[in-house]
């Protein structure tokens, strides 16, 4: 690497881990030059970054000097490639919407070169609707992403994908890019496949008319964002709901399970499969083509019910193909863990995530879950949390559960 790096430090506490990133980079012969934003320097100083550099660090837009020698567009443009680390929820969120109120972020938006960022921020920044959907705008953008990892955070007792990327990977990002090459992508999940069903089922009656259930998809939808943003490759095959569709995931959206069960098929092969979605069991046999009349007054129709594939079983149970990981939720209103033991080995599926949606729970259409994870092994009950919580609790577990059994599709 014999080019010119440009180095914007973002203030968080993985600010030191950038110091090393000087360095390594210029063992691979690169030059860099370092801008630190206002809240980087609480964490490093310039002099720091100056004494690994050997070049001058720039600190501030209205340094009316530094404008005169080397303006920031000259900054911006004077370079291979520009490399934002740590990427602070904040400057992502600022070079999504294009603004330039400082020195950092006015290079960023004047720039016509390639930029690496590597975000660093507590899990839940990570996850949040809007940190994923400034993500999705900047890699629309052009914008190429190194991490954030698993692991524990700086914050006391805090884990999960949040963590900047080591300086090793950043410098080996770097020159992928250099080289011309899009970095793969990085996390627990990358270069996974993970399958996620989501939201009810719609089987028809008539042409107007349909079997539904009270499902809102919204824990099937934060699993697909949770996996997506540990680098999972993720497709979510959802029933009708009226959610956005995570970013950084392909959709197939379908009404029925006979059409969910073939798309999911199609969609094979995954490593993970968790299948979320409250498919009806039943159908009508016979769906009218035409609207149902009423034909008197006191007449009603009888409707002759079908059973519907059982989608999660019939992939636990296929064997070319068998996702590594099969996981199933259960939904139940009592005896919820012995019925999720149950259903665990009926369906055989490796994990199954057991709720209690008995309406006093609130779990059906709510923002927040109690679920028990059901295994070969055991019972572990969570204690009540958010719907994303539980997707990233979840993604996690079986991220840890495929590193140590190491099954490639
Ligand atoms: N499931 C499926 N296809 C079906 C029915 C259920 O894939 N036709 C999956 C769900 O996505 C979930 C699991 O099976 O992962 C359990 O769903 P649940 O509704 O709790 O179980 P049922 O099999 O419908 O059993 P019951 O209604 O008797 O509780």
């Amino acid at each position: 690497m014999t080019q010119r790096v440009l180095l914007i430090i973002g203030g968080g506490i993985a600010a030191y881990k950038s110091l090393d990133l000087i360095r390594r980079l210029r063992e691979r012969g690169a030059t860099v030059r370092v801008v630190l934003t206002r809240a980087a320097q609480e964490f490093v100083t310039p002099l720091a970054a100056g004494a690994l550099s050997n070049e001058r660090v720039f600190t501030d837009l209205f340094d009316l000097d530094d404008e005169r020698e080397i303006g920031h567009i000259r900054l911006a443009r004077d370079t291979d490639l520009i490399i934002l680390a740590p990427a602070t929820a904040d400057l992502l969120a600022k070079m999504a919407t294009g603004q330039a109120n400082d020195l950092a972020t006015a290079v960023l938006l004047a720039t016509d070169k390639p930029v690496l960022a590597a975000p660093a921020m507590n899990p839940r920044m990570w996850s949040h609707p809007a940190t994923r959907r400034n993500v999705h705008q900047l890699e629309a953008d052009g914008i190429a992403f190194v991490g954030p990892n698993a692991g524990e955070m700086a914050e006391r007792g805090e884990a999960g994908v949040g963590r900047m990327s080591e300086a090793t990977e950043i410098a080996e990002a770097a020159a992928q890019l250099l080289a011309g090459l899009a970095p793969s992508k990085t996390g627990p999940l990358a270069g996974r496949h993970v399958l996620v069903t989501s939201g009810p089922t719609h089987e028809p009656i008539d042409p107007v008319r349909y079997i539904a259930n009270r499902s809102s998809g919204k824990q099937g939808h934060a699993i697909a964002a949770a996996a997506a943003s540990a680098g999972a490759r993720v497709t979510l095959v959802s029933g009708p709901v009226t959610l956005n569709d995570p970013p950084g995931v392909t959709v197939i959206k379908v009404q029925t399970a006979a059409e969910m069960l073939s798309t999911v098929e199609a969609a094979l092969p995954a490593d993970i499969a968790i299948f979320a979605a409250a498919v009806a069991d039943w159908r009508v046999a016979a769906a009218a083509g035409q609207k149902m009349k009423k034909t008197s007054d006191s007449a009603a129709p009888t409707l002759t019910l079908a059973v519907n594939p059982d989608i999660l079983k019939s992939i636990a149970k296929r064997t070319p193909r068998r996702p590594a990981l099969v996981i199933g939720f259960a939904a139940e209103t009592d005896a919820v863990i012995p019925h999720a033991q149950k259903k665990r080995k009926d369906k055989a599926a490796d994990w199954i995530v057991a709720n209690d949606v008995s309406p006093a729970t609130g779990t059906f259409g709510g923002d927040w879950n109690t679920v028990h994870l059901v295994t070969a092994d055991g019972v572990t009950s969570w204690p009540p949390q958010s719907k994303d919580d539980v997707a990233r609790r979840l993604i996690e577990q079986a991220a840890a559960w495929l590193a140590a059994n190491q099954t490639e599709v």
